[in-house]
């Protein structure tokens, strides 16, 4: 028996609604395992600046930073979406909270349950068996070098930056991961064309040293994004900076189905932080239509990496799997062959969910 303290940071948008059912799961994983967990809320993105006018007010900061874990939505509001001279944004609140924590690997699993190969855009054939790990970094490239404006406004900058440790230390959690998978790993960069990549190329090239059993390739971010979809399963782990991650790991959710199935885990130096990899989901939010299972197996990450609850951990992502067997599907995941009566709603997800973890 453990006791644990997670902080359910929801966010805008559908981030309150998958959420709420991500919580549950962990709250019927305690019972189950007998384990205590207790729960606090804080306020990030949108809704904290309606709040405080802070999209990372330091209340909400110090909470996390005082948790053993954090089960996070999503930010994001199509006021500031639409509006480009905003100064102040939810998105800010989710960049500060990944740095001032120290959450430099974000580890995005594209898992393809065997139950989604018809519900992707693509082949099932190129499909069958993919299961890619990829590790993004999270707190440095263009997301967080000097940005502004000169000439009156007319051009607009962003530096990108990388120095060899922080390369160094997400390089080596994927390989040490790689270790414990099919040690494989390919390294992400656009070294033809960018000097970040090309210190990025050369510091993988030397820590692959360290790692004799593990085959390494490199390749370019455009091939990539090809290859991704020509040929998913030559990939196992993947390494990339952390723009290249953003990018190619919306394209991988293809993969898995949906946009709906991708959790994350963001760890590094503070407090993990748990999350999906979609965003509040403007077009959605209210609806009851948002895939939960994204929160479900942020949750799972949750209880393996922070907890060490690997039975748990196991348990939920079991779950998840006997739903989808039973032919239940959220909107997103369904396809033609998908009875009404099985298109379920973000709750009545959960709910399935939950039949299964007893
Ligand atoms: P999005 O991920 O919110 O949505 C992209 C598409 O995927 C939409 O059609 C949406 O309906 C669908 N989708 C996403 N999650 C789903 C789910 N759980 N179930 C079913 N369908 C789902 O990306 P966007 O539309 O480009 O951005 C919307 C807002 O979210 C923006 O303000 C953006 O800045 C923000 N955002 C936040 C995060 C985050 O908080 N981590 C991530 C991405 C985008
Ligand atoms: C994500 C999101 C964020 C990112 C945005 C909202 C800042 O797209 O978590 O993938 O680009 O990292
Ligand atoms: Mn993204």
């Amino acid at each position: 028996m453990a006791t644990k303290k997670i902080l359910i940071v929801p966010g805008d948008g559908i981030g309150q609604e998958v959420t709420a059912v991500g919580k549950k799961v962990l709250d019927r994983i305690a019972e189950l395992f007998g384990h205590h967990f207790t729960y606090d809320e804080a306020l990030i993105g949108h809704v904290a600046i309606e709040a405080t006018g802070n999209p990372l007010p330091d209340e909400s900061l110090e909470k996390m930073r005082q948790s053993d874990a954090v089960l996070f939505g999503a930010v994001g509001h199509p006021k500031y979406d639409n509006d480009p001279s905003a100064k102040v944004r939810p998105e800010q609140g989710l960049l500060k909270m990944r740095k001032e924590l120290g959450l430099y690997a974000n580890l995005r699993p594209i898992k393809l349950f065997d139950e989604l190969l018809g519900a992707s855009s693509i082949k099932p054939e190129i499909l069958r068996g993919a299961d890619i790990l990829f590790f993004r970094e999270l707190t440095g490239d263009i997301y967080f070098g000097e940005k502004g404006r000169k000439d009156n406004g007319d051009t607009a900058y962003d530096l990108a930056a990388y120095s060899r440790f922080e390369v160094e230390r997400i390089a080596r959690k994927a390989f040490d991961a790689a270790r414990t998978r099919n040690k494989k790993l390919c390294s992400v960069d656009k070294a033809n064309v960018l000097e970040t990549s090309r210190l990025w190329r050369e510091v993988v090239q030397k820590v692959a040293l360290d790692y004799p059993d593990v085959t390494v390739e490199h390749q370019f971010v455009d091939a990539t994004a090809m290859l991704l979809i020509k040929d998913p399963t030559r990939f196992d782990v993947v390494v990339t900076a952390n723009l290249f991650g953003d990018i190619l790991t919306d394209e991988a959710s293809q993969i898995a189905g949906s946009m709906g199935m991708l959790a994350s885990a963001s760890i590094g130096d503070g407090t993990g932080v748990y999350e999906p990899i979609h965003g509040s989901a403007h077009d959605i939010t209210g609806k009851g239509v948002a895939n939960p299972l994204a929160s479900i197996l942020s949750a799972a990450l949750l209880l393996d990496i922070s907890f060490g609850m690997k039975a748990e951990s196991e348990k939920v992502i079991q779950a998840v799997d006997q739903v989808l067997k039973a032919g239940f599907r959220t909107r997103d995941i369904a396809d033609a062959q998908t009875p009404a009566d099985k298109i379920l709603g973000t709750e009545a997800m959960g709910k399935a969910v939950l039949q299964f973890l007893s």
